[in-house]
Parts: C-alpha cells; structure tokens; sequence
C-alpha cells in the first residue's frame, strides 16, 4: 500500500523548494497531501502544490469552516509521516506550547505519526535562545528535525537558518518511514492470533435489587485486552459490569452472572489460541434467584443459601486442545503455594499471582504486583508495574507457548 506524506508548508521565501520535494516524493510513489498556512500562499499559490502532489491542498483561510473542524483529524489519521517544511520560528513555537488555532497546528496536535520538522530562518532567529529551547524541548518530546544548512540567506545574512535540500529532506522522509514500518512490524508480533480475555467480576442475584459480587473493575483484564489488540491479535474480551470504556479494536461481549461467562467463553473456546482469565469470577451464587424483593422478616437472622457456580478455567482445561491457558490466582497469603494448586487442578501453562492485600497490587489502582507461575516450575517475581505492562509481560509469555 502506497505510504502518504502528510506535509505542512508554512510562510517563509524556502517555500517553493517544497514544490521540488513533492515531486520527488511523487515520483518514488508517495501519497501526498499539503496543508499551507495563510503565509505561505502568499509566497506560492496552492494550485502549484496541487498540481504537484495530484491531491487537494488545504488551506488556513477558513473558506470551508464545517469541514475544517474534522479534515485535521481525518487528515492526521491518514498520514504516516507529517513533514512540516519550511518550519518557521513562529510554527516551532507554538507546536512547543500546544497552541492549535489554524488546520496545520491542530493537525499536529492530532497526529499520532512521526512528525519531522525543517526549520528555515534567518540566522539571528534560527539562533536565537527561545527558539533553540523549543526546538530542545520538541527533540525531547519525539519530534524529529532536519537540521538546517549554513549558506547565504534570502536576506543577504550568512551563517546557519538554511533550508536542507530537497534531497536532504527526500532521504529524511524514507528513512523514517522504513524505520517506523520496521518498529510496527516488530510491534505486531501478535499478528494473526486470537486472544480471549476475561474482566470484571460477576453479579450474581439475590433478587430484583440485591446481588452478590466483588471490588474487580475490569481495569487489569482490558489492559491485557488492548495491548494484545495493539501488537495485532484478534481480541475477544468477555467483561462483567465495570465502568470503563471498550478498547479500541476490541470486541467486547458484556456479561453478568458466572454461568453467562461460561457460556460466552465457551462460544470462543475454539477459536482462540490463548484464554487469559483475569476476570474476578464468583464461586457461589445464591440457591434461588427471587423473582420479587425479598422481604424482611420478623427474626434477627436471615439465612442466604449458597450454591457453586461452575469453575470457567477448569471446565476450559478438561478439553483443551492448542489454546494456551493463563489463570490469575487472587490470594492474601500463600500465594505460590496456592498458585500451584490451581496450575494443576485446572492444566493451565501458567499463572499469575497477585496478592491482593499487598499495596500497589490487585483491585481497583492502575498498577499490580505478580509472581508469574508457569507449569514447569519456572517462577517470575514482576515487582510493581502498570497493568498494562503487566498485560505485556503476559502476552510476552503467552507467544513462548504458541505451538
Ligand atoms: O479488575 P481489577 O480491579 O483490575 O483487579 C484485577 C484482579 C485482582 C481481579 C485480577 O488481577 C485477578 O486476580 N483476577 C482473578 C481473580 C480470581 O477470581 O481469582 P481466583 O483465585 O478466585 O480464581 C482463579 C482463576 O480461576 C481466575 O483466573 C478466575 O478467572 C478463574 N475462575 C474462578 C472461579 C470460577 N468459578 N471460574 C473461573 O474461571
């Protein structure tokens, strides 16, 4: 597929090089689209960067407002490299402090791509303490520059502000590209697999108003969830009620009881290669579901009869067949111990271990504390970390056992 170059022009006399830089990247097959700002069409008219580009050019004159609120970001989500050439000191500046008033600034700020910058100024500008901080302070923040070259400036000044060559900046723009396609490909290292995860606790009924459940809220299992759909797994998440949104590119099937896990999970039992249970399921439910409040009686004591819920990840277990299996133990104490009970009662290939009564761990906070069990005896103490990296320990674990 033929990689586009999104390119900001902004208001400086190296504006028509750009032109030159377009049509080689035409000619190695590049999309292209151009925003210019107001500036810069009063140096070059945008029918040229049409022309050259052979796709529509949008401008900052605020002719079209309706579609100027979502062409940044449509813009932003198409390109794979934005390229902001000739960069004025006055762009740099406000792309440092995060001011977005025209259709260039505000895509930047939208754009989750890589983003080079070619500064061209007049020396004493390009020099100048503010602008080289800011430049310092995008460099720290991911954004790439193009240095400019030392040479005889527009206004008669020599010393360094020059815009790089169109060659210079050609051959910046593909090598970032190949670097970026190389880091995807390494980040989509779980291409092609399906991945079920379970969140969230169970609700189990006492009657119309009451139920049964626990403090899980969904947020360790939808971590694991999105960073196995951002490596380039097919994800099924299978979630009780919890309070947070679905992760993007993520089919998420809701549930409520255990039993209606069991049934879900069981749906997408073939089709996945690895189940990670995260989900904080009930063991017992009420005996009886009334269909109608239960009312108080005239004694001190009430009586609520237990029954078990079938355990998912042991029934899961019993049929197993290429899937890899991951449990998590939820424990206060003895936590290898009963880890390893669970490792071979349900035939996982491992475990994960939170000891919930420990800070930083377990319910409800951002991060958690685990010991990774694996059937084999191998152990792995994780320290405290978020649950999103602790989701990728896991899927980093789950791609060892991938048959
Ligand atoms: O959701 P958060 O607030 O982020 O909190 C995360 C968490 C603490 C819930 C999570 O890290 C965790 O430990 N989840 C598992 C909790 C649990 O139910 O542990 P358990 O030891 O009771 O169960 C062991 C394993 O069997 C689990 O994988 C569980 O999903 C599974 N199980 C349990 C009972 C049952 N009837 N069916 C099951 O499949």
């Amino acid at each position: 597929m033929k990689k586009h170059v999104l390119i900001g022009v902004t208001g400086g006399i190296a504006v028509y090089k750009i032109l030159d830089v377009e049509s080689k990247l035409r000619k190695l097959g590049y999309e292209m689209n151009t925003i210019m700002t107001k500036n810069a069409c009063e140096f070059v008219q945008p029918m040229a960067f049409q022309t050259i580009s052979n796709n529509y050019v949008v401008t900052d004159t605020f002719e079209r407002p309706h579609k100027w609120e979502v062409e940044h970001i449509s813009l932003a989500k198409k390109a794979d490299i934005m390229l902001i050439a000739p960069a004025t000191a006055n762009v740099i500046g406000k792309i440092a402090h995060g001011i977005a008033d025209d259709m260039l600034t505000t895509t930047v700020m939208a754009a989750k791509c890589p983003v080079v910058i070619a500064p061209a100024m007049n020396t004493a500008m390009y020099e100048n303490e503010i602008v080289q901080e800011n430049i310092a302070y995008l460099k720290s923040k991911g954004y790439l520059f193009i240095e400019p070259v030392s040479g005889m400036l527009a206004c008669g000044d020599v010393g360094s502000g020059k815009l790089a060559s169109p060659d210079e900046i050609v051959a910046f723009v593909e090598k970032t590209i190949e670097e970026s396609l190389v880091k995807e490909e390494i980040s989509q290292d779980l291409k092609g697999r399906h991945i079920l995860v379970t969140a969230g606790p169970t609700v189990e009924a006492i009657d119309p108003f009451r139920y049964i459940t626990n403090h899980s809220s969904g947020k360790q299992g939808y971590a694991i969830a999105e960073s196995a759909v951002k490596r380039g797994a097919e994800v099924v998440l299978v979630s009780g009620p919890v309070q947070i949104p679905a992760p993007e590119g993520v089919k998420v099937v809701t549930v409520k009881s255990a039993r209606d896990m069991y049934e879900v999970v069981h749906e997408y039992f073939n089709w996945s290669d690895a189940v990670i249970k995260a989900a904080a399921v009930a063991d017992y439910r009420p005996r009886v579901e009334s269909q109608h409040k239960v009312k108080k009686t005239g004694l001190d004591d009430m009586t609520l009869e237990l029954v078990r819920n079938p355990d998912i990840l042991q029934s899961l277990g019993e049929i197993k067949s290429h899937q890899v299996l991951v449990g998590f133990a939820a424990e206060t104490d003895n936590v290898v111990e009963y880890a390893m009970q669970k490792i071979a009662k349900k035939h996982l290939d491992f475990i994960v271990a939170n000891n919930i009564a420990q800070q930083g761990a377990g319910f409800k906070g951002d991060t958690n504390i685990a010991t990774i069990i694996e059937a084999n005896g191998q152990i792995t103490e994780t320290g405290q970390m978020s649950k999103h990296a602790l989701g990728d320990a896991i899927l980093d674990k789950v791609k060892c056992y991938f048959k």
